[in-house]
This record gives structure tokens, sequence and C-alpha cells, in this order.
């Protein structure tokens, strides 16, 4: 396994390419399930999980092929079957293969996705949507099994506005007989690239990125030019938290500005400057930092995916911090390693307290969820001494190149071998 080594202590500076989104290319990696021949998406990031997504659409019979940022994707051959456990297990973004094989083929198997370290993640929303459209659910030996005759167009509302389960429903509801109105829907800048995506397709899709996605059933869809992915504004986020952290100067190039909006006003109320620059956002540090009050919520509230990266920043923020996390039930793990470092942080019940300390010292630390070892990348950043950040592997589900692009902005840090 490997580790990242980093010697905190140096402001960066310089500019940051952000890639493209993990979050937006992963369901639509499985809506090209849905289109006749396949489709070319670009700016696509090399990420571990897109590698799983591309084995799991090649278990269709689906063939992928890969150039860099670019994935050629041919569904010309893609059969009806089974999404197995190995798979999906490693990634649970895989359950959204269910709405496109249903729509596709009214039958899919998919192995029940389990936990993961920040929550039980259930999918009951997304199968009672694929009951309304007219799907048998059986569950069973681990797996899950959908049929139906066919889809019918149906009113659905989500108890939750769940970025998967909007995202899976308004797939499996392309080819339903009719009109099928999705309420409640996650309004998250993903959910708007696919139906986005959807529609150069030749989908009838309205209202994605508000809280009533309206979705007219079609008889095929089939791209016909390239389609690019948008930009990732949790990575963006995670390096202006970056400059922020370390007090130096970095420019955030190939961002949508408006996607990050809650962030960039809790970094502002934290005293970060925070002006356009070039192709994006010059984040910089003109005096001391302020504590911060912070709370998730679905978009456009502050993400969830940002929490753990401002707890890192707030540990080293003179004051009380408060973080709230009201999407997950266990998404404080990072808290414990930061701890390990010298930070002073308690929890109660579903809010962090986090006392801001002078400064933190390098030590081993664990990294144990996507967004947990970003914030231990970031302390580590700041660290005296150096930080052995293990069990990386968590890291490069997510973040493309993160140790070469820091490293490109003064960070002292390389990987290694354990
Ligand atoms: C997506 O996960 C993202 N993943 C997550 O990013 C992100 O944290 C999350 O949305 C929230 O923004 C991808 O897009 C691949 P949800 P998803 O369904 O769709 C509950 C990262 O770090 N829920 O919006 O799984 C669920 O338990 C990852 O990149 C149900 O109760 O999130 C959770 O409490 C982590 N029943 C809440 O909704 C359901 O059927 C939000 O989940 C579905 C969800």
């Amino acid at each position: 396994m490997d580790r990242i080594v980093i010697e905190g202590g140096v402001p960066l500076k310089g500019g940051i390419n952000v890639s493209g989104s993990k979050n937006a290319a992963l369901p639509i990696m499985a809506a090209t399930l849905l289109t006749e021949n396949g489709c070319e998406l670009t700016n696509v990031p090399e990420l571990v999980d897109i590698g799983t997504m591309s084995k799991v659409l090649e278990s269709f019979g689906v063939e992928i092929f890969r150039e860099h940022n670019r994935l050629k994707i041919n569904t010309a051959g893609v059969k009806s079957g089974a999404a197995p456990y190995d798979l999906v297990r490693t990634m649970r973004a895989s359950i959204c293969v269910m709405g496109p094989m249903l729509a596709r083929f009214q039958k899919v198997v998919v192995s029940l996705p389990g936990g993961c370290a920040i929550g039980t993640r259930p999918i009951n929303l997304h199968l009672r949507g694929f009951k309304a459209l007219g799907a048998k659910i059986e569950l069973g030996n681990g797996y899950i099994e959908a049929r139906a005759r066919k889809l019918v167009g149906a009113k659905i509302y989500l108890d939750f506005p769940s970025v998967g389960a909007t995202e899976n429903l308004m797939m499996a509801a392309c080819f339903a007989e009719g009109e099928t109105v999705i309420e409640n829907a996650a309004l998250e800048p993903e959910v708007v690239d696919l139906a986005n995506f959807l529609n150069s397709a030749g989908a009838k899709i309205s209202g994605a990125g508000s809280s009533t996605v309206n979705i007219q059933g079609v008889n095929k869809l089939s791209c016909h030019k390239p389609y690019k992915i948008i930009p990732d504004r949790i990575e963006a986020g995670t390096y202006m938290v970056a400059a922020a952290i370390t007090g130096g100067e970095l420019v955030i190039n190939d961002i949508v500005a408006e996607h990050l909006d809650a962030h960039i006003n809790s970094l502002k109320e934290a005293g970060v400057e925070i002006t356009p620059a070039g192709r994006g956002l010059k984040v910089s540090l003109p005096d001391g930092r302020h504590p911060l009050n912070l709370k998730t919520h679905p978009y456009p509230g502050f993400p969830t995916d940002l929490q753990a990266q401002m707890m890192a920043m707030a540990s080293v923020t003179k004051g009380t911090s408060l973080i709230t996390e009201t999407i997950f039930e266990n998404r404080f793990m990072h808290v414990a390693e930061l701890n390990r470092l010298g930070a002073s942080i308690s929890i109660n019940d579903k809010m962090a307290i986090i006392e801001g300390v002078d400064h933190l010292s390098g030590a081993q630390v664990m990294a144990t969820d996507l967004r947990a070892s970003a914030a231990l990348i970031l302390a580590g950043l700041v660290a005296r001494g150096k930080t052995f950040v293990r069990r990386v592997y968590h890291l490069d589900l997510g973040y493309e190149k993160i140790e070469e692009k820091l490293a490109a902005v003064g960070a002292r840090i390389f990987r290694e071998g354990e």
C-alpha cells in the first residue's frame, strides 16, 4: 500500500488546473448504456472510480477505450446482465447503472452496494422510484433484481433530495411511457450535467437543477458529438482550502464559480480573499483567519464533500469553530486523525467543536474515506515536520494527481510504497 509523505510549512503559490468532475462523469458513463451506439466523453478525470465504472459497463458488454481524459464508449454490444459484487462493493456509485439498464432491458441485477465508511448509504428512494415506474424489485443473496414488463411515467416524490436517486430515476424514466415528474429532486450541478448529456442524446428532460424534474419518455437516444464533463467543484474547493490553510496564493483554473457559491461565502467569512483571475479564481489570505460556523446542506447549501477539508483549516484557525454534518451519519472519522496531528476537536452528536491550535505536528495518520484523506493532506501541508498519510488508495478514488498538482505549487509532498 502507498503512503503520502508531506513536510509542512510552505505557503502554496501558483496555478492549479481542476480536472473533470468525478461525480458528473460516473452517472454520465452509466447513462451511455441508454444510447444506441455509445458516446465519446471528454474532460473525464483519470481516477480509480472511473476505472471501476468502466469495468462495470464492460460487464454488460460495453467496449471502452480510454485516451487520457477522453473515453470512447461503444454500447452496440450491450446486453442485460448483473453488476458483480466485487465491483459494486468498491464503488457505491455503480448502483446508478440500475436506471439505464432497467430502461433499456426492463431487467437488471445489481449487487446491493452495502454501506461505506461515512454511512449506511441506503437506496430505498431509488427502489421506491423504480417501483413507481412499474418495476418489481426482489432482494436476495446480497443482490437486487429489478424487472418490469414496461416502465410507465409516474410522479415520484423523494423524501430526501438524494443525488443518486434523482440521477438513477431520471435515467430510468427516459424510455418510460409518458411523463415522469421527480419532486424534491437534488439540485446538484452533477444532476444538471447528466440531464444536459441525456438531452444532447435526444432525451426530453426539463427542470434539472430545480426541485421538480420532468422527463418525457422517448424511443431511443444516440450521441452525435463528444460531451465535455463539467469541472470538479469539490476538487476545486479542496485546493481553495489548500491556499487558505497555508496562507499562500493560488489561482484555481477551469472552474464554474457559481457551483461553489456556498463554499466561497464560507471561506470569505473566514477571512479568505477570493477574486476572479484568468480562467478561474485567485485565493489568498491577506490577514488572519476567523473561526467558522458551518452546517452542511444539500446543494446549493454548503457541500458535505468539503466539510472535512474546512475542518482541517478550522483546526489551525484561532478561536472556536463549529461544523455540523447533516447529510451523512458518520462523516467525522477525520476528527480522530486530525487530533493525532495536534488538533483539538470534540464531537457532540452531529456537531464538531474545533478549538483552533497554534500549530499541528506531523505524525502517522490513516485515511478513512475520500474526503477525510484530502483533509489529512491539507493538515500535513501546515503541520510542523513530516506527516505520513497511509491508505491513500482512498484518495486515488477521487483526486487526479493530487500530489503532483500540490508539488507544482511548492508543496513538499511525495508518494512512496509502505
Ligand atoms: C452523492 O452520493 C455523491 N457521490 C457524494 O459524494 C455526495 O457526498 C452525496 O451525493 C451528497 O452530496 C456521487 O455523486 C457519486 P445522496 P449519493 O443519495 O448520491 C440518504 C464523494 O465524496 N439516502 O444524495 O449516494 C443517504 O443516506 C461522495 O465524492 C437515503 O436515505 O448521496 C444520505 O444520508 C461521497 N436513501 C443522503 O440521503 C436513498 O435511497 C444523501 O445521499 C438515497 C440516499
